[in-house]
């Protein structure tokens, strides 16, 4: 087997347990040094625990490999940076950024809480800019340094929830949509220092999924966390430089890009509302339609 990550520096967060855990140990396996990042709290974000990350590390080590733990909130803007400095620190340099830590407090609109709304907005969207943004600066300073592409890598995690659309997730399906739109145009404004960024929709059986509904012992398997990680690793290895701005569905037996808004039909504008009716009717019946949460257009 090639290895694909050799010496390559690599930043997983929420890596102690599920989608996360999976990467950080398939990283280390094609030769990444991983520092895993867990904050460690409940699946709805309550609570602190260092011990999943800790396993991750020990499991990353029984293999020969090298990791270290980080406990920060990936939220804290301070405590993203001081993450980012414990790689370069602890490895001597940065070259990929997974944003995976996640949490999920689902509830239908008309009863969702403020403290809902804030508490998955927090973890997704600024727990992916936090990090994203200490690391940018990192590769922007690196690239001047060696006037040179850094070859660094930016992958977060969006969900079908976000760019499809979930029922009894505004909060989250926002968010995950908002990681998608962040990751397009910071690929935009990475590339000249030589930084793709992509971002994966998941599909696995983890504690966020768990029970969600029936599944047989093999679409278990199928959605084993593990398998997400296969492009995840070649996206951070060397082999991808030309491959950035894209969102990635990966596992559960899939694999596959979706694709981005892009405009639709086009009507002609008139001041008068009252005269717009006939246009409007058009353009809805002429424009492609939502994709359902399989990804293929809505029935
Ligand atoms: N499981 C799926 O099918 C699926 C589908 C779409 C998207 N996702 C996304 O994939 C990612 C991983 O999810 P998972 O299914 O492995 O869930 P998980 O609950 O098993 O893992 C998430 C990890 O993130 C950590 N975490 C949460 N908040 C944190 C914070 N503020 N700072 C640091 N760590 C924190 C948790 O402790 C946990 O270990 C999430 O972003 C999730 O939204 C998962």
């Amino acid at each position: 087997m090639a290895r694909l990550c050799e010496g390559r520096v690599a930043i997983v967060t929420g890596a102690g347990r599920g989608i996360g855990r999976g990467y950080a140990l398939l990283l280390a396996k094609h030769g990444a040094k991983v520092v895993v990042n867990d904050l460690g709290g409940a699946a709805d974000g309550t609570g602190k625990d260092e011990t999943p990350a800790q396993e991750t590390v020990r499991l990353i080590k029984e293999m020969g490999g090298e990791a270290v733990v980080n406990g920060e909130n990936v939220a804290d803007f301070m405590g993203a940076k001081r993450m980012i400095d414990q790689a370069v620190d602890t490895f001597g340099t940065l070259d990929v950024l997974v944003n995976n830590a996640g949490i999920l407090r689902d509830r239908v609109l008309a009863n969702m809480m403020e403290e809902e709304w804030d508490a998955v907005i927090n973890v997704h969207l600024k727990g992916t800019f936090a990090p994203s943004r200490h690391a940018a600066a990192y590769w922007r300073n690196k690239s001047k340094e060696i006037a040179g592409p850094v070859h660094a890598r930016l992958i977060n995690t969006s969900s079908v929830s976000g760019i499809y659309g979930n029922t009894g997730q505004t909060n989250y399906g926002a968010a995950k949509a908002g990681i998608a739109a962040f990751t397009v145009i910071a690929a935009r404004e990475l590339k000249r220092y030589g930084v793709t960024a992509n971002a994966i929709a998941p599909i696995a059986l983890t504690r966020m999924t768990v029970g969600l509904r029936e599944l047989t012992e093999a679409e278990k398997a199928q959605r084993d966390p593990g398998n997400v990680a296969p492009p995840v690793v070649w996206l951070a290895s060397r082999e991808s430089d030309d491959f950035t701005g894209r969102i990635v569905e990966s596992g559960g037996g899939l694999l596959a890009i979706a694709e981005g808004w892009h405009r639709g039909p086009v009507g002609e504008p008139n001041a008068d509302p009252s005269k717009l009716g006939p246009t409007m009717m058009d353009l809805q019946k002429r424009a492609r339609l939502n994709a359902g949460m399989n990804g293929k257009d809505l029935d």
